[in-house]
């Protein structure tokens, strides 16, 4: 039979559909745990890591297990007003389908009232709606948004949970947005519980760890473990029968290890190798077709990884330390006392942030064998 073709069966880019979260059921089950009983929890961990996609997998749990949950993504919201527009749509479709009805707020202002559909549909956050759009100064709007989820948990009698994704750009929409968050965060008798995800794990472990930050210790911190190889090669094995094609489990465990079983790194390889075999109509995976597919995926993650190296850039030590391990070149060879004081600072801040590992006693590696490749292969850096 030949190879089938099936749209977004390899998903990149985002949270994938939750059938296709690889692993991580222990730190699911933990999440949705703790949530449950109405913790707060801080998961940072470096972007395309699958923050967003065990978050989704753990609201289903939730939604599941018959609890609210509303989900806001920072990176998509560039503005206070865009913010609290989400954040009342998210918060009012769980009493009714809540398209469109918050700029029709806007419009009808307190001519609202007149109308009986929209005074029906909106309910209690009729009143709420129409303070949040003619709120006097940010701060006014900031507050009045931060109050909607427990109005609608208090409303459906049900808990809540919120998900602010990216959040570590809250302070982009309102330098104090942390310090107005607060009481809502910490409030422990509003049925609302909040799981913070964000990808500058310093930073956000200073925000919520911090004694002079609002949210100090408003939340526990968690980590995102690592996919198992054996999970990620079950997966795969199944992926590629459901197309009949056919990758023996050495294959796949050759193409697991060059991705470093790294999220989405390992979801790109898998679907490169899908098309160089769909696309000549091969039903049976060889040895070349895994060098070939991470060939194709690192043309495919160049800009991301153009763009960490450009982030790394800001720091000369973050330079060295990720060329050199990536070139496997001893990481204090011959370098400067200056030098070797901006390797220490940049070793502690790629370790914490999840982009390096330690292997051994003064060994490490990058978390991401590809990025290793790209930056050896393609970029023309001296180390
Ligand atoms: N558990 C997982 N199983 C399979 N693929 C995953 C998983 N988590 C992430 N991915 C892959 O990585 C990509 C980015 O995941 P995402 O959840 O958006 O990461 P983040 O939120 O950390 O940036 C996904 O589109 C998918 O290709
Ligand atoms: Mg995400």
């Amino acid at each position: 039979m030949a190879p089938i073709f099936k749209p977004r069966h390899f998903p990149i880019g985002g949270a994938v559909p939750t059938a296709d979260v690889v692993g991580r059921s222990g730190a699911i089950v933990d999440l949705a745990f703790k949530l449950r009983s109405g913790q707060n929890v801080l998961m940072a961990a470096p972007r395309r890591t699958g923050k967003s996609s065990v978050a989704a997998k753990v609201m289903e749990e939730l939604e599941e297990a018959g609890l609210l949950t509303v989900h806001l993504d920072f990176l998509k919201l560039t503005t206070l007003d865009s913010f609290a527009g989400a954040y009342f749509e998210a918060c009012v479709s769980k009493r009714t389908a809540a398209v469109g009805l918050w700029s029709r707020l806007k419009v009808e202002k307190n001519k609202a009232r007149a109308e009986a559909n929209l005074v029906f549909r909106l309910g209690p956050f009729l009143e709420a709606g129409l303070k949040l759009t003619s709120s006097a100064t940010p701060e006014e709007m900031l507050t009045l948004a931060m109050g909607l989820p427990a109005l609608v948990a208090h409303e459906q009698k049900k808990d809540l949970v919120v998900v602010f994704d990216e959040f570590q750009d809250s302070t982009k929409l309102h330098r104090e947005f942390l310090r107005v968050a607060r009481p809502y965060v910490t409030a422990t008798d509003d049925r609302v519980s909040y799981l913070f995800l964000g990808s500058q794990s310093t930073l956000l472990h200073q925000v919520f760890n911090k004694q002079s930050e609002p949210l100090f210790r408003s939340a526990l911190s968690v980590d995102l473990p690592a996919i198992g190889d054996e999970e990620w090669i079950d997966y795969l094995r199944a992926k590629f029968e459901e197309v009949a094609i056919s990758v023996d489990r050495r294959l796949l465990a050759q193409l697991v290890r060059r991705a470093g079983g790294h999220p989405q790194d390992t979801m790109t390889v898998a679907f490169c190798l899908y098309q160089v075999l769909y696309q000549e109509q091969r039903e049976t995976a060889r040895e070349t077709d895994v060098a070939r597919a991470v060939d194709e995926a690192l043309g495919l993650m160049a800009a991301a990884f153009e763009q960490l190296w450009l982030d790394f850039n800001s720091e000369r030590g973050n330079r060295i330390v990720i060329a050199r391990l990536a070139r496997g070149v001893p990481l204090y060879g011959g370098v400067t006392n200056s030098e070797r004081a901006a390797i220490d600072r940049a070793m502690k801040r790629l370790l914490a942030d999840g982009f390096i590992q330690k292997l051994g006693r003064g060994s490490y590696r990058l978390t991401e064998p590809l990025l290793a490749d790209y930056v050896s292969d393609y970029l023309d850096v001296r180390p």
